[in-house]
């Protein structure tokens, strides 16, 4: 308890899964969050955890590049400052690729990786900004990548796409700004139990639960100073 006090934190796809598993660890550590996704009813849900201040919800679409800017200025104007910028929001787009049609592949490279470079370049401007904390880190940003993001998911094609995107553009923004005060974290988990794999197809599958990955993101964001986690690639232990 209390890992995070005097830290902000931004986490999208905050009202479902893994990012929902990320609001409530950040309040438990004292942080103080904003959560960013779509629907506004589920978002102050998620946003609410008994006994501890609660997150501000701010619903916003990851993919508006206006919507994030507001995001940010709003997180900017109600904390003073962004520490952890965790972009966990995505969506998966499944079919084999003769049957995938174009709407659907825009979709899926429009939420998982145009989000993510939206996010991410306002998370860089702000934390930019803003003076070191101590040991030098102006902020950390941790990208909920997938395994997909580094192999192939039969019958995910856009999702995979998207997700390996995700990698390329995640190595250059880390190369870009670590010298610069700024950690880029990819988390890369297996399956994970949430609404996004509620499905008969991944009924057998041993899955993570979304606290698994809520320990991978808190072991980067409590590194020391000096150290880069880069990578965390996350499975569970029977598969
Ligand atoms: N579950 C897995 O097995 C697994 C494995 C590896 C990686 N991941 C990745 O982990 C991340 C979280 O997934 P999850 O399993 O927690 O899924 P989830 O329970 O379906 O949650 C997805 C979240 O993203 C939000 N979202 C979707 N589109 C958005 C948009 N355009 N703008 C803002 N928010 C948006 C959703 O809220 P709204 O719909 O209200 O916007 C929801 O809060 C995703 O990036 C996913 O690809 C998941």
């Amino acid at each position: 308890m209390g890992l995070l006090v005097g830290k902000t934190a931004v986490v999208t796809g905050a009202s479902s899964g893994i990012g929902a598993a990320l609001v409530r660890a950040f309040l438990v550590e004292g942080a103080s969050v904003v959560g960013a996704a779509r629907g506004a009813e589920g978002l102050a849900r998620a946003c609410l955890l008994p006994g501890l201040p609660p997150a501000l919800p701010v619903p916003t679409d990851v993919g508006d590049e206006g919507a994030v800017a507001r995001l940010f200025a709003t997180a900017v104007a109600t904390y003073g400052r962004v520490d952890i910028v965790v972009n966990s929001a995505g969506t998966l787009v499944r079919g084999p690729i003769e049957e995938l049609a174009l709407a659907d592949w825009e979709a899926a490279l429009h939420i998982n990786l145009t989000g993510v470079f939206l996010c991410s370049r306002e998370a860089v401007r702000v934390m930019l900004r803003q003076a070191p904390a101590s040991g030098g880190v102006r902020g950390h940003i941790v990208q909920i990548v997938s395994g997909s993001g580094v192999h192939a998911w039969v019958g995910a094609g856009a999702y995979t796409a998207a997700k390996h995107g995700v990698m390329g553009f995640s190595d250059t923004l880390r190369e870009e700004v670590r010298h610069r005060g700024i950690k880029v974290t990819d988390v890369l988990p297996g399956m994970v139990e949430t609404s996004m794999t509620d499905h008969p197809d991944f009924a057998e599958r041993e899955k993570l639960a979304p606290e698994d990955v809520v320990h991978a993101v808190m072991a980067a964001l409590t590194a020391s100073p000096r150290a880069l986690m880069k990578r965390v690639d996350l499975r569970n232990l029977e598969v």
